[in-house]
């Protein structure tokens, strides 16, 4: 395959979903060179990636929103592809600072997509996120499900979407992988990178993670008056190496020709809120307090995937299940419970 001799550029790398994407790289026998202004993550993280794989993992620290960084790593490096997870992601914020979402997720990827096209580079792989799909009447979610993302945050998802079609449209010879992404969770089994939240975590299993950890005190469930089994929301958690490994499926699909392709990545199967809870009391011996409270404005009931799409076409599906998700967070956030800080 030529793409082993080639580089990947692997923007925002140094964060959740990136790092544990470039082990799986670097595994592969893949060079890879991340861009990341650490504006949420920490160099810690690649230092990890380079003990777990034993290889080096060059970092330029770097903003997408800077045409010329990224003009110059273009042109230094021989760049085949581009697996591009550098942006902003956390909802609640996105409904305070519109703008800083519009300019990171929004104007970063087209200056992105305008230094690639400057240097003849046209594959790209981008991470989007099941939130296109908004509050969704039907489930499973197919790739053909409506989308209307319902806060900024999901807004850029869906215009960067819509400017990869129309790029694709008019230039034929890209190869575009829109990644939609339903809960990805977990850590690499080392226990050595993993979710390291600025702040309070926004999400379910970094927040329950700290509970166990006793850097929080007790975990809010947001409503147990839904439509579901036991009245707590239902998501489709993905294990986050299976999704890392979805990236290099990603790739290998869009090698043998041009195409845009957009897959859902998730396993298909819903967890409620409380199922969580317990699968993490198991996997760490813990118990985790809780306490029911209202609803969270913007939540769905339920939310998950139909995999089809991607197992027939990516020739990928998720192998881990809720168990093994909690037991390696907890590696992680037991080995580490300060994060990178510890
Ligand atoms: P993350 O915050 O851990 O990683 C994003 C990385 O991008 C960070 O290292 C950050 O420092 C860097 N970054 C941000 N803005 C940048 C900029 N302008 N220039 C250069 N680097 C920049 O988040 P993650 O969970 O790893 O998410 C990766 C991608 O996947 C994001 O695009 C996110 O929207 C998307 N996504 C995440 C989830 C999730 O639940 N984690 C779900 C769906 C989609
Ligand atoms: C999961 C379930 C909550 C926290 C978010 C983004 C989405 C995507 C993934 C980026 C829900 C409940 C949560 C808590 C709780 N990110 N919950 N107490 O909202 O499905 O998706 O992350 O693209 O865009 O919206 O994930 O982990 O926040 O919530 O009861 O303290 O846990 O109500 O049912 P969500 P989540």
């Amino acid at each position: 395959m030529s793409e082993l001799n080639e580089t990947v550029l692997v923007t925002g790398g140094a964060g959740y979903i990136g790092s544990h994407t470039c082990v799986e790289l670097l595994q592969s026998g893949r060079k890879v060179i991340v861009l990341d202004n650490l504006s949420n993550a920490s160099k810690a993280s690649i230092e990890a990636v380079e003990q777990i794989t034993q290889k080096k993992l060059p970092i330029i620290e770097g903003d997408i929103r800077d045409r010329v960084a990224l003009d110059q790593v273009f042109s230094k490096n021989s760049i085949s592809s581009v697996l591009h997870f550098a942006g902003l992601k956390a909802v609640g914020e996105s409904n305070e600072f519109p703008l800083k979402y519009y300019d990171n997720n929004v104007n970063g990827t087209l200056n992105l997509i305008e230094s690639m096209t400057a240097h003849d580079c046209k594959t790209l792989v981008f991470s989007s996120s099941a939130t296109v799909y908004g509050i969704p009447e039907k489930m499973p979610l197919t790739e053909d499900s409506d989308v209307g993302a319902i806060n900024p945050y999901g807004r850029t998802k869906l215009l960067v979407e819509e400017m990869l079609k129309d790029l694709y449209a008019a230039d034929p010879e890209w190869r575009v992988s829109l990644l939609r992404y339903f809960n990805p969770v977990g850590a690499h089994a080392s226990g050595e990178i993993g979710e390291d939240p600025n702040d309070i975590p926004n999400n379910l299993l970094p927040f329950i993670s700290q509970v166990a950890v006793g850097r929080l005190d007790k975990l809010q469930v947001f409503g147990d008056d839904y439509d579901t089994a036991d009245g707590t929301g239902v998501r489709d958690y993905i294990h986050v190496v299976d999704l890392a490994r979805g990236h290099l499926a990603a790739l290998d699909y869009l090698e043998p020709a041009p195409k845009l392709g957009i897959h859902n990545l998730g396993t298909g199967q819903g967890y409620s809120v409380l199922e969580a809870v317990n699968a993490f009391e198991q996997a760490s011996g813990r118990s985790i307090p809780y306490e029911v409270s209202a609803r969270r404005p913007g939540d769905a009931a339920t939310s998950y995937a139909d995999p089809t799409k991607a197992r027939e076409e990516l020739n990928w599906q998720a192998k881990y299940d809720l168990q093994k998700m909690c037991e390696d967070a907890w590696r992680w956030q037991s080995k580490h419970p300060m994060g990178y800080g510890s």
